[in-house]
């Protein structure tokens, strides 16, 4: 039996008052599972893989496993799919009880495409396949497999026989023993099992775990799922989010395995694998040559083990390697585990980044564009007191010329917590609220959190427990929380009926006071629950058919999104783009929309963590993924809160957040000279947005992520691989954010031996393959147009943007475009010398070349699924910059934007005529040539973006 209520005072008590406390979150050592999978030390493997009765199909093979030990025997399947992508599943041979598998739909879009499958050799030993340029070879005994990508090993599993699979049993006769009565019979077992048992030693927190107060009742024992993965040739791999933790994955030798378990974790730690809000099983390896990715498909709690043959050998080794001229081929192996399940792996064979993106999109989808006022400027606190409050924060915007695109309500707007309700003193005319927000083009959010207030007078709870739709727990009575409102139900979101009904709630004449300008924020979906173990839910509590919430941990915040993202594109006719940002994720989560990294500090080292953390969100699809900005907890300094601004302004959830017991902090609370700097980072976001658009539709199209590590752009480029302080946007903007207080310059490294940069704020030119010190000091920031932070363009590039900022990014729709032509190497006077002579430098300047893409459509519905949208491509090459159609179908949409300026910047003449043609017109442009930058500013072209045109500069 477990007792809530009196624990559930203090811990919430605590959760109010104090910073983390690790000893709420178990270590592997606390968790019986983990330490089990992680005593099991490399050796040869125990297991063989019996060739003889392989079964061969067109795209997949079948075969049997067994252990040399117990005799137990697994079923390995390897499927081919389409695009260089290998499935490989290991499940019981004969189950004692189904293992939980995620429904195909819900992480994975649809059932994978299989390829065709050729078997190229096989013996009793080994057998050897070929999918589409690569090679799988499975190694009979000891079982192992290994990956190879145009003849290159990029992969192996159980290289280090590390597979471990717990099968489901009876408990062994000592442990039942505790439990009977001395003249109990045992409820044989059957010989299979003794047999079994013999090879199987008992061990503690095999059948009960302790945590705490916490006690797990383990009702099927063991049923832990490992297995290794080893990356040769490579040193640096990513992903797995959510740690608080460097971009590029460290080894775990001295530390705890990275832990994947979506937790709740108050003040989370910096640079240390403790589980976040999230879990994504999705690891990229990255050389000069080769990326290739790996995705474990499994909803239970999960740990990974990485070590690396170079970060791990020490500086003694290294110099000894070094004398002997001993080159060390370097490997990354990893040891995954998870608590329940099957081993699942998807093995996405790239071999270049774009690849992995692709196929990882391919199986889990990549996130749908979001509506442009996702992409712009978010203002949330908690909380906005009331009616009154949104109103003057809404008018504070416009009295201080600062564009915003959506204003937030935490917990405190609803009726005690009870979500789908509004406070009736504070928010009485919620509905005429949200119409005057939304009458200057802005939207509104609210938050609703998946814990339902257990309150019979409460409609949603009444209604619920009618349907019966909560979680129970073992016993089968309603598993019963703590959490903001109190003592609490949980919907069980796993269950499709459930996900229909919470769909329902969110219509107008259900959510009474809202709009369908209002748009959700799902928090707590962890789920989180105060007086739960490491906060959060029993394992041992039920889901629909049975399932413990132990198999589908990971999963449930997902659900939650997934429902609440189903119930608003209801509302809007299944035509408007819903917008829902959650805090709990998993692989797929990005079909649903946005994360955040939680409760963050305000603290120097939490803005710096945000750029690995979103990097790595980005790697693994979250494209759509945000920190709060200024940090959750405590009050940021002016410079802090500046820095933080400029930032986020180049982050792609760009939200401000704040604890209750924070000072307000609106833009323009800050000191004058601040609040300038403030106000335009958050100025040129807004500028910017055509590109932020355009490079989230190639997001929807491609999977290529938004927020790039420098890698993903120079992927031969090994300086790059660690690089976590500088990122691109798209593969056109470079951004370097200042994370550190008093900073008057910081260096940058520009990458690209063959590549030039453009600084955003003075076009000056710099060659990549270099570190460059830019000038980031505020206090010289009064009364420029700059940044302030190193942002550069890449040579090579065109950059549609607006420069009229207006009140929200709708009502800059039909704004005209400015163009940023910034040319490649090829065209910089830089790259000229007197010795050259002078036809060579004729015949240069004429290779001078940008292209770059510009996407339009009505910014807010799914018409754009039906063709209904621009796609326009820019491209400058001998002195003559064309715009042609890249819509696939041809246009369907009219556009009422034009262009009113281009800029090329790297210009190395002063040109005497720029003239325009349009299908029949032509005509000269006004122009101005700034020798010095090198910069050529062409006025008025005066062109509707959907035609047509060459501007020719001679
Ligand atoms: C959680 C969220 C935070 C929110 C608070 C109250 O701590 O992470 O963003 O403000 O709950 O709802």
């Amino acid at each position: 039996m477990i007792t809530r209520a009196p624990i559930a005072v203090i811990i919430f008590c605590a959760v109010i008052i104090q910073a983390v406390d690790k000893s709420n979150f178990k270590t592997c050592s606390q968790s019986g599972f983990c330490k089990r999978q992680r005593d099991h030390k490399p050796a040869e493997s125990q297991y063989r893989a019996l060739l003889d009765a392989v079964e061969i199909g067109p795209s997949a093979i079948k075969v049997h496993l067994v252990n040399k030990q117990n005799s137990a025997k697994l079923l390995l399947e390897v499927f081919a799919l389409q695009d260089n992508t290998v499935r490989v599943k290991i499940n019981d041979l004969e189950p004692n009880k189904l293992r939980y598998e995620i429904p195909v739909g819900d992480v994975l879009v649809q059932e994978p495409q299989q390829a065709s499958l050729q078997v190229h050799s096989k013996d009793s030993s080994h057998m050897k396949l070929k999918v589409q340029d690569n090679t799988v070879i499975l190694y009979a005994s000891p079982f192992h497999m290994d990956f190879l990508s145009s003849d290159t090993p990029v992969m192996s599993l159980n290289s280090q026989g590390l597979l471990k699979y717990e099968q489901y049993r009876s408990k062994s006769k000592n442990e039942a023993a505790e439990d009977k009565p001395v003249d109990g019979v045992d409820e044989n077992p059957g010989e299979e099992q003794e047999k079994e048992e013999e090879n199987t030693a008992e061990e503690p927190d095999m059948w009960e775990e302790t945590f705490k107060t916490h006690q797990d009742s383990k009702p099927y024992g063991p049923s832990s799922v490992g297995m290794d993965i080893s990356f040769p040739g490579f040193e640096f791999v990513y992903g797995i989010p959510e740690h608080a933790d460097d971009l590029a994955l460290k080894s775990t030798k001295d530390t705890d395995p990275y832990r994947l378990y979506n937790l709740d974790v108050f003040e989370y730690e910096l640079n240390n694998p403790m589980a976040l809000y999230g879990s994504v099983p999705y690891m990229i390896a990255h050389n000069e040559e080769k990326s290739v990715g790996v995705f474990w498909q499994n909803a239970a709690e999960t740990w990974i083990d990485i070590r690396s043959n170079t970060a791990d050998r020490g500086m003694f080794s290294k110099l000894v390697d070094f004398v002997k001229g001993d080159d060390k081929i370097p490997q990354v192996d990893t040891h995954w585990f998870s608590e329940s399940g099957i081993i699942d792996m998807f093995i996405m064979l790239g071999p270049q980044p774009k690849d992995v993106f692709r196929q990882y999109g391919l199986l889990t989808g990549t996130t749908p564009l979001p509506p442009l006022f996702a992409l712009a400027y978010h203002q949330c606190r908690w909380n906005y007191n009331d009616e009154h409050d949104v109103a003057s924060v809404d008018a504070g915007f416009d009295e201080h010329d600062i564009p915003v695109d959506v204003i937030w309500l935490d917990i405190e707007h609803t009726d005690g917590r009870r979500y789908f309700t509004w406070d009736a003193h504070k928010f009485p005319h919620s509905d005429e609220m949200i119409r005057n927000v939304s009458a200057k083009g802005r939207k509104m959010v609210t938050i609703v959190d998946p814990h339902i207030k257990k309150d019979s007078n409460y409609f949603i709870c009444q209604q619920f427990q009618d349907r019966d739709l909560f979680i129970k727990n073992k016993d089968d009575s309603i598993y019963d929380g703590w959490c903001w409102p109190g003592s609490s139900y949980y919907p069980d979101f796993t269950d499709p009926k459930v996900r229909e009904f919470w769909a329902s709630k969110f219509h107008t004449d259900e959510y009474k006071g809202s709009t369908n300008d209002l748009h959700i924020w799902n928090d707590m979906n962890e789920p989180s629950v105060f007086n739960g173990p490491e906060v959060t839910m029993h394992k041992d509590a039920k889901h629909m058919n049975g399932w413990e919430h132990r198999d589908v941990h990971n999963v449930y915040g997902l659900y939650v999104h997934r429902a609440t993202y189903e119930g608003i594109k209801l509302r809007g006719g299944n035509n408007h783009r819903p917008f829902v940002l959650s805090r709990a994720f998993y692989a797929g989560s990005q079909r649903y929309g946005a994360v955040w990294t939680g409760d963050n500090k305000a603290d120097w080292t939490h803005l710096k963590i945000s750029m690995p953390m979103l990097l790595t969100l980005n790697l693994v699809g979250l494209t759509q993924s945000g920190a709060d900005v200024g940090g959750f907890f405590t009050n940021p300094e002016p410079e802090l809160l500046t820095r933080w601004y400029q930032a986020a302004s180049y982050q792609p959830f760009f939200r401000a957040h704040a604890h209750l017991d924070t000072r307000r902090r609106e833009p323009w609370l800050q000191p004058p000279d601040h609040k300038q700097v403030t106000r335009e980072a958050i100025r040129t976001r807004y500028r910017l947005l055509p590109y932020w658009y355009t490079v989230f539709q190639e997001n929807e199209a491609t999977g290529m992520p938004v927020m790039r590590p420098l890698w993903v752009e120079f992927p031969k480029e090994k300086e790059t691989f660690r690089i976590e302080d500088t990122f691109m946007i798209g593969s056109s903007l470079l951004v370097r954010p200042v994370t550190d207080a008093g900073m008057t310059s910081v260096s940058v490294y520009l990458p690209g031996q063959d590549q030039v940069w453009y600084d955003r704020d003075t076009w000056q030119m710099k060659n990549g393959g270099q570190q460059v010190l830019v000038n980031v000091n505020l206090q010289k920031a009064k009364n420029m147009l700059s940044s302030q932070i190193p942002v550069f363009q890449r040579g090579g590039s065109i950059i549609p943007q607006k420069t009229r900022i207006r009140r929200s990014s709708i009502l800059m729709a039909d704004d005209p475009y400015t163009l940023i032509v910034a040319l490649d190497k090829k065209n910089a006077l830089s790259s000229f010398s007197w010795k050259t002579d002078f036809l060579s430098f004729i015949s240069k300047r004429q290779q001078g070349h940008a292209k770059g893409d510009l996407y339009e459509d009505d910014y807010y519905s799914f018409r754009y699924k039906n063709g209904q949208y621009i796609k326009r491509r820019f491209t400058f090459a001998n002195s003559k910059l064309s715009s042609s159609d890249i819509h696939s179908g041809g246009i369907s949409m009219k556009s009422n934007a034009w262009i009113e300026r281009v800029i090329v910047v790297g210009y190395a003449q002063h040109p005497s005529s720029v003239g325009l043609s349009t299908g029949s017109k032509q005509s000269d442009l006004s122009f101005d040539y700034d020798s010095e930058r090198r910069v050529l500013t062409i006025r008025k072209p005066g062109i509707n973006i959907n035609e047509d045109f060459t501007i020719t500069v001679q």
